[in-house]
């Protein structure tokens, strides 16, 4: 992605219309959509270990926001006996997400464009679950304003035991960036969500960044 589009992102409302328009500004998005569905191993495997070995693979409820192509859930639910709930603002997305999940699987899925927490509450309870063993936020979080941060953490937080955030993380060393960098343990320790893995984010990024993928647990 070129500086200027990072730059433009950077911008809060700009970059809601942005990503929800994104198939605009970007005719080639569905080719890269289907590019990175196929490669979805690669990135599922790294979700697939984080679960084997903190979750009870049985009956995995996992919620991805920012869910693009539905790679990451794709390859959760292939490994595991997942039921799985992804959102994205683009609507091309969630198409391609429904389209790609339904010529494999009757049921286990659902996809849709914003988050809703009823619609939520709505699949937990389907699944005679109580809450999500997982939320993940992948690359995600720094394309939401401070005020959607606190509104989503106010809701998700008590729907779910792990959170997974990769994201830009804030670090007195890092003087300036494009992107916003923020306290997630700080923001999350808020709602009793304590880091219980890091490491270094599985994107590189071609400028000066401080980006980290955490595994968050709620204390009990
Ligand atoms: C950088 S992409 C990351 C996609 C995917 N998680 C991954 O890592 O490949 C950010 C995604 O978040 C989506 N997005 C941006 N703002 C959103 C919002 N407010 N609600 C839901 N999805 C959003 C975008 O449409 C885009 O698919």
């Amino acid at each position: 992605m070129s500086n200027l589009i990072k730059n433009i992102l950077s911008k809060g409302w700009v970059s809601r219309i942005f990503w929800k328009n994104r198939h605009v500004f970007q005719p080639e998005f569905l080719k890269y959509l289907k590019s990175i569905q196929d490669d979805y191993r690669s990135k599922s495997s790294y979700f697939n270990e984080l679960i084997s070995k903190y979750m009870d693979q049985n009956e995995i409820l996992v919620l991805e926001l920012g869910c693009s192509s539905g790679s990451a859930l794709y390859g959760i639910k292939e490994k595991t006996n997942a039921s799985v709930f992804g959102i994205d603002i683009n609507r091309k997305a969630i198409e391609f997400c429904i389209r790609n999940f339904s010529e494999r699987y009757e049921e286990g899925f659902y996809f849709t464009n914003k988050y809703d927490e009823e619609e939520i509450l709505r699949f937990i309870n389907d699944n005679n679950r109580k809450e999500f063993d997982l939320v993940i936020f992948d690359r995600v979080l720094y394309c939401l304003e401070d005020d959607e941060i606190v509104n989503l953490f106010k809701s998700i937080c008590n729907l779910t035991n792990y959170i997974y955030v990769d994201d830009f993380f804030y670090s007195d060393n890092l003087k300036t960036s494009t992107y916003k960098h923020r306290k997630w343990d700080e923001l999350l320790a808020k709602y009793k969500f304590i880091s219980i893995l890091d490491n270094k984010s599985m994107y590189s990024a071609s400028e000066v960044v401080f980006s980290r993928s955490r595994l968050y647990k709620k204390a009990k």
